[in-house]
């Protein structure tokens, strides 16, 4: 039936996935898929600022390098991930990753050479970056970490998108978070705060709905939740979809069977890709890696998996073939 970069090709949108750079060029078949079904990549690890930085003023571009040479060789666009971020920080910056023993003004100039080192570096060669990641908790208050700490609120998200885009004018700036698929008080937050960046002039482009879904939980409005913020004049994309399930009883779950289990993921998939068809201004579809041998998921939901297209054995899963069905239609 086709890749899906081509079959999205033939409606205006990009698919993608997150790429494990130490794998390309290491696993044949996870190269191969890699450069074959998608038309934009996303760097899973190798962008954050602890590799980029390992010690304070030494910068290892290799791993991000490494992808964009891959992305130009096979015709993909490069969405950058992430410029901030509370997590995966350099020790040299937080060795327990919570504090730091910086004062607030040297907080301040170690994040403005950082989000211009990153952007210079890869001036010219990103399509969309995540300039900020995560900032709010799940209940809409602003998550207390040390950028809010410096700056005594949230102005570092103004500041960073307006030195990312004075580092690359031509990369489209996005805000990336998780759970905000639906609407509820974290998506409210941050739809009343990044209308007030944009009726500030601050240059933001777009906003990511990361979309790591668990079929126990719903995700009722998608669809106008991207429309919402789309309305605020923002491209909007899914950056970094995967629908995981129970793949194994664990305690205290209700282990669903798993024929039912596999039925939820496939209507989760094809509803997430519709939500974005059915949006104009949704630019691309991301999802969080490429194969269950390589999700993050395992790691850290105790008994849930099988969040990705293509099985541990690499084999493509009903729900890669549902997603090329709906591009054909589309
Ligand atoms: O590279 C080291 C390796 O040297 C070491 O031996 C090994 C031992 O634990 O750890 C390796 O680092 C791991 C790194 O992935 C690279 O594989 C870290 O422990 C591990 O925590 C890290 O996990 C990543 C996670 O972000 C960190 O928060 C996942 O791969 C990555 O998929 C995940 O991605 C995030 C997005 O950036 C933001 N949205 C949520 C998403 C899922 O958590």
């Amino acid at each position: 039936a086709g890749s899906l970069a081509a079959l999205a090709d033939g409606v205006r949108l990009r698919v993608g996935a997150a790429i494990n750079t130490d794998l390309l060029g290491t696993d044949a078949t996870y190269t191969a898929l890699a450069g074959s079904e998608f038309s934009t990549v996303t760097p899973e690890n190798s962008m954050k600022w602890e590799v980029v930085e390992p010690q304070q003023g030494t910068y290892d571009w290799s791993g991000g390098d490494k992808l964009v040479a891959f992305a130009q060789a096979h015709n993909q666009l490069v969405r950058g991930h992430n410029l901030v971020w509370h997590s995966q920080l350099p020790k040299w910056l937080t060795p327990d990753g919570v504090t730091t023993t910086f004062t607030n003004d040297q907080v301040k100039a170690i994040l403005k050479k950082h989000v211009i080192d990153e952007a210079t570096h890869f001036k010219g060669k990103i399509w969309q970056w995540d300039v900020v990641n995560e900032a709010f908790n799940d209940d809409g208050t602003p998550r207390q970490d040390i950028w809010y700490k410096a700056w005594g609120g949230l102005g570092y998200i103004a500041d960073a998108f307006r030195w990312a885009h004075q580092a690359d004018s031509k990369a489209l700036l996005f805000y990336n978070d998780y759970n905000i698929e639906y609407t509820g008080p974290k998506s409210n937050a941050e739809y009343a705060f990044i209308k007030g960046l944009k009726q500030s002039g601050v240059p933001i482009d777009g906003v990511g709905f990361q979309t790591h879904l668990d079929t126990q939980y719903g995700f009722p409005d998608l669809k106008n939740n991207l429309q919402r913020f789309a309305d605020l004049g923002l491209k909007v994309a899914e950056t970094e979809v995967d629908v995981r399930t129970f793949t194994k009883p664990a305690p205290d779950v209700n282990v669903p069977a798993s024929g039912l289990a596999q039925a939820a993921q496939e209507a989760y998939w094809m509803k997430t890709l519709q939500a974005c068809l059915a949006v104009r201004p949704c630019i691309s579809y991301t999802a969080w890696g490429i194969s269950d041998k390589n999700s993050w998921v395992p790691g850290v939901f105790a008994g849930e998996g099988a969040a990705l297209l293509w099985d541990e054995g690499y084999q493509p899963k009903p729900q890669f073939t549902d997603l090329q069905d709906l591009l054909a239609l589309s």
